[in-house]
């Protein structure tokens, strides 16, 4: 009698079991939702129309004024006001790890043409593909050029040199500008000013006091 039993009991786990895999007759019906709101989303899919805006569309710009998370005011220079450009400034100091940033956006946005050792020798040039003679930043024109025109060069381009807005953000420029100022120090340039050195020191004792 336990025996026909067990059978039972076995022959009716393997019917369950196999009846769970549903093999052969495919349910397409997920079956009752508890929740149906928090399993299908309500949200817009980016890209589809969406009834809520005037212009009908889900994925929307910055709002206007707004400025991103990490990132600076604009600058609000404008391209041929070259009188701007010269006395155009900024108030942010780099530490050596930023300058190092600076050196290696450099590398790779401006050494092309301007060369590692920022002489004017880059591969591209000497290479004959590039004919114009990229600025040697070492020569003593270059050496007094004031950051906001260099800067002004790194956002609008300048003749045969494209614009780098697109590459370098606001911060980046400045730091490129920081470490191209700092190689021209070492190189008959006006002493170098965009260190943070000694600005973080006093903050870092600020901290410890409180
Ligand atoms: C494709 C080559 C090329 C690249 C890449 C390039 N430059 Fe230039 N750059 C030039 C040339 C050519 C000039 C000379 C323009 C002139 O005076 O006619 C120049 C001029 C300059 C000047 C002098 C601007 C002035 O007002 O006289 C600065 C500063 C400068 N570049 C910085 C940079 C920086 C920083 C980068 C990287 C973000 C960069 N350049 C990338 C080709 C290049």
């Amino acid at each position: 009698m336990n025996k026909t039993k067990g059978i039972v009991v076995a022959v009716l786990a393997i019917a369950l079991g196999l009846g769970a895999c549903n093999s052969g007759n495919m349910r397409r019906n997920p079956g009752k939702i508890y929740a149906p709101d928090m399993t299908y989303s309500q949200a817009y899919d980016a890209y589809t129309h969406n009834p809520n805006f005037a212009d009908g569309e889900t994925s929307r710009l910055p709002v206007n004024g707004t400025i991103a998370r990490g990132h600076e005011l604009p600058d609000h220079l404008v391209e041929g006001d070259t009188n701007a450009y010269k006395t155009f400034t900024t108030s942010m100091r780099f530490t050596d790890a930023e300058l190092a940033e600076g050196g290696r956006l450099f590398n790779i946005y401006c050494g092309v043409c301007h060369g590692n050792k920022l002489d004017g020798q880059g591969p591209l040039y000497t290479s004959g593909k590039f004919v114009a003679m990229p600025a040697n930043l070492k020569d003593s024109k270059y050496l007094s050029m004031t950051p906001g025109t260099m800067y002004a060069a790194i956002k609008f381009g300048k003749n045969m040199m494209g614009s780098y807005a697109s590459q370098l953000d606001i911060k980046q420029r400045w730091m490129v500008i920081a470490y191209i100022k700092q190689i021209q120090s070492e190189n008959g340039g006006a002493p170098f000013t965009f260190g943070a050195k000694e600005e973080h020191t006093a903050m870092a004792m600020e901290e410890t006091k409180h």
